[in-house]
């Protein structure tokens, strides 16, 4: 980590709490002035961080941007070193975390972006992907998982995305479709599950396992044919959560549970 993820961690650790330059600085094993620098590379970003005299920084509490370390917060010991990569903005995160998977990242990683250009649905539909939803793949390992029969590994992901979203929020999705998720008769989320195999002995060898939410996504400028069907957990600005939260919880649930 260099030294602006480092006080985001500490930061997004601290979201209601002020924290002075002094403690980031040893923590970190850096000069205040790196601190005090990091702290203005993460506003450059977007993060609003207060600062008062004598009493330090805070990063204001309704912040929701997106990152590994806004993640890893949520994440507990045996899941908070898996490999995170997070994106503005990808083509999807499902060809990106194929592309590891190939070239052999492990159980559990997961790709994330805040946007995506291409982002693909079941049957070659693709699916809008613009800011306010939540776009993530993992890649899971077939010697990891108890079960790799496609059905169960399919509606597995599905009912632990369900349940990360009730967990955190009280809200119910149930599965509609192959694996789409609805929220009183309106998809809200869709989930795709690819693999790759080694031909000639027939072996699997990954899953990637692609989750699409509309979490605080504005409905109203989707296209005409997706918006009749789609909705949102939240309505925009109105989140009771943070899409670090959710993220952190699917891959809590996914890599702690079995199919
Ligand atoms: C569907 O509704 O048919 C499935 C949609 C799956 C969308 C997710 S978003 C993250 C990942 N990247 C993609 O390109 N697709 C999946």
């Amino acid at each position: 980590m260099n030294t602006s993820e480092k006080i985001l961690y500490i930061l997004e650790s601290n979201k209601d709490s002020y924290i002075s330059g002094e403690d980031m600085a040893s923590q970190c094993g850096v000069s205040r002035n790196a601190v005090w620098k990091a702290i203005k590379d993460l506003r450059e970003k977007g993060y609003e961080i207060e600062a008062i005299s004598n009493k330090g920084y805070k990063l204001n509490a309704d912040t929701d941007i997106i990152s590994a370390e806004g993640i890893r917060v949520y994440l507990s010991e045996n899941t908070k070193n898996l490999n995170i990569l997070v994106f503005d903005s990808l083509n999807s995160t499902s060809d990106k975390a194929k592309e590891l998977a190939m070239k052999g990242y492990d159980h559990g990683t997961a790709v994330v972006a805040i946007t995506q250009s291409e982002g693909r649905g079941r049957k070659h539909h693709s699916f809008f992907s613009p800011k306010g939803g939540l776009y993530m793949s993992i890649i899971l390992k077939p010697e990891m998982l108890r079960n790799t029969d496609s059905n169960v590994v399919t509606s597995f992901v599905g009912n632990v995305v369900i349940d990360a979203i009730n967990e955190l929020t009280g809200i119910e999705p149930y599965i509609d479709g192959i694996n789409d998720l609805y929220v009183d008769g309106k998809k809200i989320c869709g989930i795709l599950l690819e693999s790759g195999s080694e031909f000639d002995s027939n072996t699997l060898q990954w899953i990637v396992a692609g989750i699409g939410i509309n979490f605080d996504s504005d409905i109203s400028k989707f296209p005409k044919d997706v918006k009749k069907r789609a909705s949102s957990l939240f309505d925009t600005g109105k989140a009771t959560i943070t899409k670090n939260m959710l993220i952190a919880k699917i891959i809590e649930n996914i890599t702690n549970r079995q199919p």
